[in-house]
């Protein structure tokens, strides 16, 4: 299903040294970043393929992006059918007809996706309070209530509409679907691979745990490293930044974008944040213009600006980490890749760009 053959990945499994997955609680920025959930102690010979392959992408070996060709299911006998009825109503909320942009809830959808999986803590877990994580509990327990998941409210309840008409899903796996849908929704956004079977949470997150705009570099550094999440891959997470707007930050600019095409998922946002001034009609946050100059950070950032690719595959890996915090059955999740829409390789202007998106609808 990815670049990288499974048997090459099998072979690989033998000599990537344990000390990686020793490395959790490593509070070094620049470190490598170990594994999470049941894979942490998972003898090898009991991973599942779906169990392998994560492993791998954890251990940021592979690429997480999934361009599978793309087939209706039998129903009868797909596990992952849901998905396909979910992601053409999904469709309809993520992509504008008129300019073949991602729309608001596609970026309301990816920030969902990011506070629900956010809402984790490695410290906490190693205290004996392992919950929050991809698990839900937002929409579960209406933690858009909360003030730091402001502006988050009226996406709340499209996705419980969507909710209501597939309840087969759990709401953990629904929300990182779809914030995975709403990433290729954007022209150019990776399509990166989705697991299904995450559990629902059965109580609200512990609050506090979503990063504040306004704080210092080093507490966001640390708040993330408390998630398993290095300065490198923090860099490639904010670049979803990319599609954002805002509306609370700063109420007397409100739906001013934090690049200047947020409806395209391009590197933009990299090199905008670098620039002395900002770009026309765009608004930058504070905490984006500090982490980009700070140390471990910065190379990464730089080294995203113009290079789609070598993003999108970092990205890839990192929300693939993000969208597993808390989850403790990594071994068990299943591969349903296929329900999510295509790959948008040009932005709509590009000459064949639109053409193309409308050849590969899957059905
Ligand atoms: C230091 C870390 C981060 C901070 C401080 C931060 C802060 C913010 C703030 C303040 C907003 C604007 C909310 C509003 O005014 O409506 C926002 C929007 C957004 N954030 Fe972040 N964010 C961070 C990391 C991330 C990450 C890791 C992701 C995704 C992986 C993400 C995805 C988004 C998206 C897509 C939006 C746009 C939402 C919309 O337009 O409705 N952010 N973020």
């Amino acid at each position: 299903m990815t670049k990288l053959n499974i048997k090459k990945l099998v072979a690989l499994c033998a000599i990537i040294p344990a000390v990686l997955s020793a490395q959790v609680g490593n509070d070094d920025p620049s470190a490598e970043q170990g594994l999470i959930g049941d894979l942490v102690n998972m003898p090898t010979s009991n991973l599942t393929s779906a169990g392998q392959l994560l492993r791998f992408w954890l251990l940021h070996v592979g690429s997480a992006i999934s361009n599978n060709k793309l087939s209706q299911p039998e129903c009868a006998t797909d596990v992952c059918c849901p998905w396909y009825a979910i992601a053409d109503d999904l469709t309809q909320l993520f992509v504008d007809p008129a300019t073949q942009e991602c729309t608001d809830d596609a970026r309301a959808a990816v920030r969902l996706g990011f506070h629900d999986a956010a809402s984790w803590s490695k410290k906490l877990s190693a205290d004996g309070k392992d919950t929050g994580g991809a698990d839900g509990s937002f929409i579960l327990f209406r933690e858009d209530e909360r003030p730091e998941n402001n502006g988050l409210q009226g996406f709340v309840t499209k996705i419980l509409a969507v909710r209501a008409k597939h309840p087969g899903v759990s709401a953990a796996d629904l929300i990182q679907f779809a914030a995975h849908h709403a990433t290729v929704s954007c022209p150019q956004g990776p399509r990166i691979a989705f697991f299904a079977g995450r559990v629902d949470a059965t109580e609200p997150s512990p609050p506090g745990l979503v990063p504040d705009v306004h704080d210092s570099s080093q507490n966001l550094i640390n708040l993330f490293m408390d998630k398993t999440i290095n300065a490198a891959d923090l860099a490639a997470l904010l670049g979803a930044h990319t599609s954002a707007k805002q509306f609370h930050v700063d109420e007397g600019q409100a739906t001013k974008p934090i690049d200047s095409t947020p409806g395209i998922w391009d590197t933009n946002f990299y090199n905008e944040t670098l620039q002395s001034n900002a770009t026309d009609g765009v608004f930058r946050f504070p905490s984006d213009l500090l982490l980009s100059k700070t140390e471990h950070v910065a190379v990464a950032w730089e080294g995203f600006v113009g290079e789609q690719s070598k993003w999108n595959e970092a990205y890839a890996l990192a929300y693939t980490r993000l969208g597993l915090l808390g989850v403790n059955k990594i071994n068990d999740l299943i591969d349903c890749s296929n329900a999510l829409p295509p790959h948008i390789p040009d932005a709509p202007g590009a000459i064949g760009g639109q053409k193309r998106r409308r050849r590969n609808l899957y059905h």
